[in-house]
């Protein structure tokens, strides 16, 4: 039997994803080993393999063919605007994608003039202020810490994660507007999907029978 790979998202979305693959019967709790540098882990019994990649890496490696399935942030998915399948909202990882600042800000966000921008989610930045907004901005591409850059003076707002609010409310910025909501997400590639279809689908049923009990 064939393999099914799955990719899952290094960090914050790892550990729910493993509990809740346990409870659909998916054990491979050694990919959560701190100990190990293994990259890679096989369940022989289920024909499964699992890795766990850099979140952005995720998109990539599931569009590419070389992992079926792929659990990532819906950011990620948004910010990689890679072809594949979304197949389902998995409820957890909830934060919202929230253009940020200091409250001074948003008399400055009105007035429809050039401001700088900054985060890790250039193209989400890009596409809500010149797409939805018909804004030009300047966006300036960070990778972590964004809540400083308002505060040292190198954009005027940041388009970052708002989870519980508390490192915006420890640095003395404020939810400006809110982008759109986020979660933990299954997506699949595309020729897996027809491929490997019975054994997704089973998985698929599995983890909505978990999500609705
Ligand atoms: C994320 C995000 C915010 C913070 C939001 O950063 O970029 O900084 O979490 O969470 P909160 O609303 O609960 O405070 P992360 O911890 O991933 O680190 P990074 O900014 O250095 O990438």
């Amino acid at each position: 039997m064939r393999y099914l790979t799955f990719a899952l998202a290094k960090g914050r979305l790892a550990k729910k994803t493993m509990a809740m693959f346990k409870q659909i019967g998916i054990q491979c709790e050694e990919v959560l080993d701190p100990d190990t540098r293994k990259l890679i882990f096989v369940n022989e019994e289920l024909g499964m393999r699992f890795f766990l990649a850099k979140p952005s890496d995720v998109p990539t490696y599931v569009e590419y063919g070389a992992a079926d399935i792929g659990i990532a942030g819906k950011d990620t998915l948004l910010e990689e605007g890679r072809n594949l399948y979304e197949v389902m909202d998995l409820g957890f990882g909830k934060c919202r994608m929230c253009v940020c600042g200091p409250e001074s800000a948003r008399e400055i966000l009105k007035k429809n003039e050039i401001i700088r921008v900054a985060s890790k989610y250039p193209n989400i930045a890009k596409s809500y202020f010149s797409d939805k907004k018909n804004q030009t901005v300047e966006i300036i591409k960070l990778n972590g810490s964004v809540e400083l850059a308002p505060i040292v003076g190198l954009s005027e707002v940041i388009v970052d994660i708002v989870e519980t609010g508390s490192t915006l409310k420890e640095n003395g910025l404020t939810v400006l507007e809110e982008i759109c909501p986020l979660s933990a997400r299954v997506v699949v590639n595309q020729v897996s999907l027809r491929m490997e279809h019975e054994r997704i689908r089973k998985i698929l049923t599995d983890l909505d029978k978990v999500l609705h009990q």
